[in-house]
């Protein structure tokens, strides 16, 4: 390349980062050609997100895989607090004293003690109320109109199954549900803060009062075990375990919402691909790790921070910077999946390839939990509703418009469950008369 290309490739590489820091919503609506740009040309990208602390973005997938589990990039955010305090306020510091913001032996001591309650017999046990659950909901949702499946479906069903695997008790569940959203909607602005610090502590308070209930009369659910276990062997805090609950809750309902959306989505754009799930369900297992590998709820993975320089693929990240896993674009590199930006259900290998649930040390606990909600969320819509369709034009669908997000998911998602019931001309498919 000649010193002039390099500079006109470097002057398009910052028009792009520039129109995508500023949430251009061309970029967010499909953000994949900007990240196949960097991986070809700023593989390691300084960026501005929102939160206005600069980072260094990773895209490629080797880079993204190792960064992932190298040591000198941290977790631990009281190590970085200065940088946590500009992006997420005071109000969240003591929730998030869990594994998923701590370095080892912390980390590993915190994952251990969870991963002791979160045993695959427990999960299975789940099994018939998650299917209990999806039903009641599909039940509730109508099919004489169009309906949003984000907020009717998708959403809901996440937080109910966390709560159950919790021991939130059902009469208790809506309430935490509307905490849960205005956490999980809030922004960067200072309202967002306040009303994000306002949810943060009822919920606060709330867990607080439920942990002292199951201390005095246990029952057989994770909090009862997580209590009995710090009790007696190796302990949590009583501040870790309140955190404990805080990132199960929010990692286990927002991914897995969002994911809903997206492989919905994502099936009704490829009709044959849906066809051939709904004949025949043994495919749909693979299906759901090609969607999240094609269009995965996480497109960064949390943050980072350099503990020493780092240099990745040539780029230096100096010690105390911020680092940014882009997994979104990680899953889409042609040089670990061929034909990358093609959809295929029957794609070979693709469990175990993808970095849609991250990995190392700080890989997903909840996968097999959320392959299982997936399993029967998916199945039971469609083989209940077969013809479902969407009720707005496929490029008109609303992305999340965070530039560099944390998530990539659908802001509504407007489907018709029986278009052949449904009094509208775009899901029905009849022409106009009137
Ligand atoms: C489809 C749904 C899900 C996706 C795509 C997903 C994705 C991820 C990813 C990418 C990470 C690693 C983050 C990082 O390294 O920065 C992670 C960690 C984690 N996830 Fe999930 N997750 C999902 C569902 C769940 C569920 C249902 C639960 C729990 C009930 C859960 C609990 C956790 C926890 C506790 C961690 C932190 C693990 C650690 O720090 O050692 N996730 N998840």
């Amino acid at each position: 390349m000649t010193q002039t290309q390099e500079q006109e490739t470097a002057d398009e590489t910052a028009r792009a980062v520039d129109a995508a820091s500023r949430g251009c919503p061309e970029y967010r609506s499909n953000p994949h050609p900007l990240y196949q740009h960097l991986r070809e040309n700023a593989p390691v990208c300084r960026i501005t997100p929102p939160h206005g602390v600069d980072s260094y973005l990773i895209t490629r997938f080797e880079d993204a895989k190792a960064a992932l589990a190298d040591p000198r990039i941290s977790k631990d955010m009281y190590a970085a607090i200065d940088a946590y305090r500009s992006i997420f306020g005071d109000s969240s510091i003591a929730l998030d004293d869990n594994m998923l913001f701590a370095d080892p032996p912390k980390h590993t001591r915190l994952r251990r003690i969870v991963s002791r309650a979160f045993v695959p017999r427990r999960i299975e046990a789940l099994r018939p109320r998650i299917q209990e659950i999806t039903d009641a909901l599909l039940d509730q949702c109508s099919t004489l109109q169009s309906v949003d499946l984000l907020s009717a479906f998708a959403f809901p069903l996440p937080l109910q199954v966390i709560c159950e695997l919790i021991g939130v008790p059902e009469e208790e569940r809506e309430e935490v549900q509307q905490r849960c959203s205005v956490v999980a909607r809030t922004g960067f602005s200072k309202k967002d803060k306040d009303r994000l610090a306002e949810a943060e502590t009822a919920l606060r308070e709330y867990f607080e009062v439920l942990i002292a209930r199951k201390r005095k009369a246990p029952e057989d659910d994770l909090l009862s075990v997580l209590i009995q276990t710090s009790d007696e062997q190796e302990s949590l805090t009583d501040g870790e375990l309140l955190s404990t609950l805080w990132v199960l809750l929010f990692a286990g309902h927002k991914t897995t919402a969002y994911l809903i959306g997206n492989a919905v989505f994502t099936l009704l754009t490829h009709p044959e691909q849906l066809k051939q799930v709904i004949d025949s369900p043994e495919l749909l297992p693979n299906a759901i790790e090609e969607i999240i590998r094609f269009e995965g709820s996480v497109e960064n993975a949390t943050f980072r921070h350099a503990l020493e320089d780092v240099t990745i693929a040539g780029t230096l990240i100096p010690k105390g910077s911020l680092v940014q896993i882009a997994v979104t674009s990680a899953n889409r590199d042609a040089a670990a999946f061929e034909s990358p930006d093609a959809f295929d259900i029957a794609r070979p290998g693709v469990q175990s390839n993808h970095l849609g649930f991250g990995t190392g040390p700080h890989y997903c606990l909840g996968a097999p939990l959320a392959r299982m909600e997936m399993q029967i969320a998916l199945d039971s819509l469609f083989r209940r509703f077969p013809k479902l369709s969407l009720t707005m034009p496929a490029d008109e669908a609303k992305w999340l418009t965070v530039p560099f997000p944390a998530f990539r998911g659908l802001t509504e998602l407007p489907v018709a469950l029986d278009p052949s019931r449904v009094l509208d001309d775009w899901a029905s498919g009849m022409p106009d008369i009137a």
